[in-house]
């Protein structure tokens, strides 16, 4: 059977097989590997998330990264075509669903912060950033990302980039927009880590990000923590890996495209980490300042290097790049489900869906100005407080369901083969840690957290 027959129109594909893994890999990284890394391992204690952090890579990422490539490329639809086809109905589809929903919020702040990203780019291409600002860096962020007009504009445009994008297409829009800019990101990211490490602070910043602090394993937030983490930063858990792995022709590895999204996002992570937590120390800034934490170190930085305005132009630059490679496949998760469902044409899809997302995005944005006292979830703001659902949340638990759906609802026969791992060792050790590991350990998290032991 056919499943790709259900449309009329012959569905998009890659062009190539490394179109797919840039594409892939533009998705895992972005503000993730930087800007959330740095300050959920600033506010979780550094050392021991950066440790739970790897092992959530290795035990529920990889194999989850892994199960999505194989449900996306065998079903060749969108996140709840895939389960409803895949499956014979029931209760599987809720995760389709889950996705979308995780689509929808997580896109919804992403598109704010990269608004200020493109903006802190402006600030040097025209200059004002060269010099320090009267009120300081660290004033400029609160004042500007507290003016609802400013902060508005720059998510609003933003967004359009990304509804552009996303209506050219699989091929035109999608693959061809990070081919030269991601390995520029990583190398600017080495020469910055190295310089960070000339600061002063590099003992102090190493021995926070690598040192430790054992008490912090007995907290369960850190644990959940670091798990939302691990699944932001891959991209895992709503489904982009399956639409991304629908557009792959039957005849590519998925494997060797597993680990290598994986190793890179996770080397963009720890390096962007040597790169800032140096730098926080010897500018003497809390490591736990939360989502402002990278707008106010960065341009310290920069400030001090010699030619630092043109080091902070590309920096800013690439950096947007990186979230709009990002962002263009989150809004990718929610379009391809819509054009099926509603039979849409691409562009209406991204132009509503797009649309309705910069509004939900609007409260995050006034959360940082005229909102600022508002709370929902604990200490949390507005937008850390959808982040925090989202990504600790949604995207673990539709993880769970995809890992229990590969492992329990698939015959071993057609997952090892689906996934290319075929009869062999690390493919049946896939499928134990997809039955049995990721589940269990997702599950512990959760009711850690909740304080149920
Ligand atoms: N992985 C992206 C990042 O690190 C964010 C993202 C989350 C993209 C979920 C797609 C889905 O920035
Ligand atoms: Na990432």
């Amino acid at each position: 059977m056919n499943l790709a027959l259900h449309n009329n129109k012959p569905r998009e594909q890659w062009a190539s097989r490394t179109g797919f893994i840039l594409a892939a890999m533009g998705s895992a990284v972005g503000l993730g590997n930087i800007w959330r890394f740095s300050y959920v391992a600033g506010e979780s204690g550094g050392g021991a998330f950066l440790l739970i952090y790897l092992l959530c890579i290795l035990i529920i990422g990889i194999p989850i990264i892994m199960a999505e490539f194989t449900i996306g490329r065998r079903s060749q639809q969108d996140v709840v075509g895939s389960f409803e086809s895949l499956s014979s109905g029931g209760a599987w589809r809720y995760a389709g669903l889950l996705g979308v929903t995780a689509a929808f919020m997580i896109l919804s702040f992403y598109a704010v912060i990269s608004g200020w990203i493109m903006h802190y780019f402006i600030q040097y291409l025209n200059g004002s950033f060269w010099t320090a600002p009267a009120e300081g860096y660290e004033g400029y962020f609160v004042s500007f990302t507290g003016s609802f007009t400013q902060s508005i504009l720059w998510h609003f445009l933003f967004m359009a980039l990304v509804i552009i994008i996303v209506m050219l297409g699989v091929k035109k829009g999608i693959e061809l927009s990070n081919k030269i800019l991601m390995p520029l990101l990583g190398v600017l990211l080495i020469v910055l880590a190295g310089y960070s490490l000339t600061l002063g602070g590099a003992a102090e910043g190493l021995s926070f990000l690598f040192t430790p602090d054992w008490s912090a394993f007995s907290d369960p937030a850190v644990y959940l923590a670091a798990m939302g983490q691990a699944f932001f930063s891959l991209s895992l858990g709503m489904g982009t890996m399956i639409t991304y792995g629908s557009y792959l022709s039957k005849k590519e590895q998925l494997p060797g495209a597993a680990f290598s999204v994986a190793g890179l996002d996770t080397g963009f992570a720890i390096l962007a980490g040597v790169m800032i937590f140096p730098a926080v120390f010897a500018f003497g800034i809390d490591p736990s300042s939360g989502p402002g934490l990278v707008f106010m170190v960065l341009p310290d930085i920069f400030n001090n290097i010699a030619a630092g305005g043109i080091v902070g132009l590309g920096f800013f630059f690439l950096l947007a790049a990186a979230a709009l490679s990002s962002a263009i496949s989150i809004l990718e998760v929610a379009v391809a489900f819509f054009m099926r469902k509603f039979n849409w044409s691409r562009i209406r899809a991204a132009l509503v869906i797009g649309t309705i997302i910069f509004l939900i995005g609007i409260p995050s944005s006034l959360g940082f100005g005229p909102w600022a006292g508002v709370t929902i979830i604990g200490e949390n703001g507005i937008l850390d407080s959808i982040d925090f659902i989202a990504s600790n949340i949604l995207l673990p638990l539709g993880g769970l369901i995809i890992a229990l759906f590969v492992g329990w609802s698939w015959k071993t026969v057609d997952a090892l083969r689906e996934s290319d791992f075929g009869q062999t060792t690390i493919g049946y050790i896939w499928l134990f840690i997809l039955r049995f590991i990721a589940p269990i350990a997702i599950l512990l998290i959760f009711l850690s957290s909740i304080g149920l032991f």
